[in-house]
């Protein structure tokens, strides 16, 4: 046989094998048509012996030839054999009579979490991702960090805007997670990128929308070149990715000593769409993001110089946003202890969390 006949026998059986393996239905059927063909019995199999019988310059095309043969009909079979395994896997799938020791295995959740504990994680998790660190002070400070240090002295007008609980040894309770970005810059320096989820405490009516204990999430990032289009970039992130939902939020300039310019970003009360309810205390709006660009007065009392660094910094509401994302109408249900109010494992799969494992 010439090579140009046996090129044609080739063709011929490739096609053959091609219709058989096709007409497989089950893995047995699928190796006897493999064997048929390719073993060293099989029809192109056997033809691998005849190379010797060649004329030694013709061997290498001869050999090519049977080799690409061979590799044409072995990717039909693996292409059928995926074909036919995962509808058996399927089929014993949907009998549930297999068990299959390589899945994964379903986590157990125990217990309930806070909706703001909840919420405080996913945070948590987002942060984490852009190579932020989680910090924390004290709840307790002294005057110079809570106001002193963030630009507002003491005879600041700023100081109204924050009922303060005084304790008596001269200390007071945070009005804010805001000093925690001193002492993060203390410890750190410059570049700094970090969190700070914490709990403050206000002289307030406790109503609706008030309350003398909340949680806010400080955020502060510190580098060369940090614009206010990276701040609202990172601030679109952390809702989407915490709300998982349409929202719409608007940017207003906002008034805080520490920054500047300052913004307040607020979000379309998501508990009647923005149509006014107590909760947003009828304005449709709920001020949820306080931030801005930081005060070059705040640098240099972290040690920080403003020539070199600049920076953003925000103070997420916290019980606000868990509020918004679990449609908790009334302040008060948050710290009232009332086991009802606890998140479920079933209303909530918890953060995306990458195992540290
Ligand atoms: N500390 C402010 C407050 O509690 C919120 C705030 C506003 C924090 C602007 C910030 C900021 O970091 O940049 O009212």
């Amino acid at each position: 046989m010439d090579v140009g006949e046996l090129q044609q026998t080739l063709d011929k059986l490739h096609q053959e094998a091609k219709g058989e393996l096709a007409a497989a239905k089950t893995l047995d059927e699928l190796r006897s048509v493999r064997s048929k063909y390719l073993s060293k019995t099989g029809s192109v199999g056997s033809l691998m012996g005849t190379i010797k019988d060649y004329p030694p310059q013709q061997r290498g095309e001869v050999g090519k030839t049977l080799n690409s043969a061979n590799k044409a009909i072995q990717d039909l079979v693996t292409e059928h054999t995926d074909r036919i395994g995962s509808a058996e896997v399927a089929a014993d799938a949907a009998a549930s009579t297999a068990f299959d020791p390589t899945l994964p295995g379903e986590r157990t959740r125990l217990g309930s979490v806070h909706p703001v504990t909840a919420v405080q994680w996913e945070v948590e998790a987002v942060f984490e991702r852009l190579g932020f660190t989680i910090e924390a002070g004290p709840e307790m400070e002294s005057d110079y960090y809570n106001f002193e240090a963030l630009n507002i002295p003491q005879m600041h007008p700023a100081r109204d805007l924050q009922d303060t609980f005084w304790l008596k040894n001269g200390m007071l309770l945070r009005t804010q997670t805001s000093p925690v970005q001193i002492r993060a810059m203390e410890k750190f320096g410059a570049p700094l990128r970090c969190i700070v989820p914490g709990r403050c405490f206000r002289y307030e009516t406790i109503d609706a929308s008030h309350e003398n204990t909340f949680h806010q999430v400080e955020g502060l990032m510190i580098d060369r070149n940090v614009s206010i289009a990276n701040l609202i970039a990172v601030m679109k992130l952390l809702l989407n990715e915490v709300l998982q939902r349409e929202f719409e939020i608007r940017l207003r300039p906002g008034y805080f000593p520490f920054v500047e310019p300052g913004f307040e970003l607020d979000i379309a009360c998501l508990i009647c769409n923005g149509k006014g309810c107590a909760t947003c205390k009828r304005t449709g709006w709920l001020e949820l993001l306080p931030c801005g660009m930081v005060h070059p007065n705040v640098l240099k009392a972290g040690g920080v110089d403003p020539n070199e660094y600049g920076g953003f910094a925000f103070g997420l509401g916290l019980t606000r946003l868990a509020m918004m994302k679990f449609g908790i109408r009334d302040i008060r249900v948050v710290n009232s202890g009332d086991l009802r109010n606890l998140v479920h494992p079933a209303r909530w799969a918890g953060p995306v969390i990458v195992d540290k494992g």
